[in-house]
């Protein structure tokens, strides 16, 4: 039996990735590739419905990303790890999807109905409107058959599953239909200063604790992090949503289970917690930032291993397209 192939992809629009992205996603990126056919993509053309001003830091930003994504371990021999302009049949096969997208299915999505209203009305870009489709068309051109999604993706993979369903009754069978997958272990990451949030490069920096960010910032981070009243370590997300949110990160990095920890941390206080959190996050945090480091020096190999992944994404990719395409009548 084949290794079923699973996507998924991520925008290069930070200087780094953060601790949420890590816990949350791209340590099952790194899982999954033991029991999957992995494909994963630095979504660059997803990143532009947003305006990105600067081009270098939008190419800058994509091979810091790739090299975050080798370092962490995705393995390029084992998965193939690519970026999204590179394979240009996925803005080709995301037209021929818009075009079996109802403008009122698309109006639908909340994720756009958020964002748009974010940027002020009228401000936001057709691009953004129509990045549910690009998406689908991501996970199409592969024949995906499991897709991780976080909650608020959820919407946007059944889009993905209505356009399959509707290209196939229309045109005869082409595209797998792919499940939603919850890989096992990922966190929800909270924000530091504001708890009731998940921790996002959208909040303010003092927050957000950053893969790349130097160790001193990292410890400062966490040192002010927002706690709750009383003294007590122990996990009580309703009551102590702060000191949960550290004891959860702290048992992600370090394995020990949240009883172990409050076991741990009896009869201490919160600055105890906080500062061998920063010590285990920074731990965890160095030689990923030294691999990235030697990866970002010699960005000529780097350009190599993501072209040779473009390649084998472009194998798969493009007689799919070649399909569609006969298919539609072109
Ligand atoms: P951000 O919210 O910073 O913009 P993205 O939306 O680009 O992050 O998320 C990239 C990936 O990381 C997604 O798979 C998302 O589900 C995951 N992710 C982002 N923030 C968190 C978080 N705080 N906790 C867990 N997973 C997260
Ligand atoms: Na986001």
């Amino acid at each position: 039996v084949p290794a079923p192939r699973v996507l998924s992809g991520i925008q290069p629009t930070a200087d780094s990735f953060h601790l949420g992205n890590l816990l949350g996603a791209l340590r099952q990126w790194v899982a999954l590739q033991d029991d999957h056919d992995a494909f994963y993509c630095v979504v660059d053309l997803h990143a532009i419905t947003a305006e990105q001003p600067d081009p270098a830091v939008l190419r800058q930003r994509t091979l810091v990303s790739a090299a975050q994504l080798l370092a962490l371990g995705v393995d390029p021999e084992r998965s193939t790890l690519f970026v999204q302009s590179h394979v240009p049949e996925h803005a080709q096969l995301a037209w021929v999807l818009q075009c079996l997208t109802g403008f009122g299915e698309a109006s639908r999505m909340t994720q756009f109905k958020d964002k748009s209203t974010r940027e002020g009305a009228g401000a936001a870009s057709v691009g953004l409107f129509t990045y549910p489709v690009l998406q689908a068309a991501d996970i199409l051109l592969y024949q995906a058959a499991r897709v991780p999604v976080g909650e608020d993706q959820r919407q946007h993979l059944e889009l993905t599953r209505d356009l399959a369903t509707r290209f196939n009754g229309r045109y005869g069978d082409t595209f797998t239909l792919p499940e939603a997958y919850v890989p096992p272990g990922a966190a929800k990451v909270l924000d530091l200063q504001s708890p009731d949030k998940k921790m996002s490069k959208s909040l303010p920096p003092a927050g957000c604790v950053n893969l790349l960010d130097d160790p001193k910032v990292t410890a400062k981070k966490i040192r002010s992090a927002v706690t709750d009243t009383g003294r007590e370590v122990v996990a009580d997300p309703v009551g102590k949503p702060g000191v949960t949110n550290l004891l959860a990160i702290h048992s992600a990095l370090s394995g020990q289970s949240t009883a172990q920890l409050e076991e741990h941390f009896a009869g201490r206080g919160y600055g105890d917690l906080k500062k061998e959190l920063a010590d285990v996050v920074t731990e965890a945090f160095a030689p990923v930032q030294q691999r990235t480091a030697e990866l970002l020096a010699d960005t000529a190999e780097l350009e190599r291993v993501l072209a040779a992944g473009a390649a084998r994404a472009r194998a798969v990719a493009a007689p799919t397209l070649a399909t569609v395409y006969e298919r539609v009548g072109f």
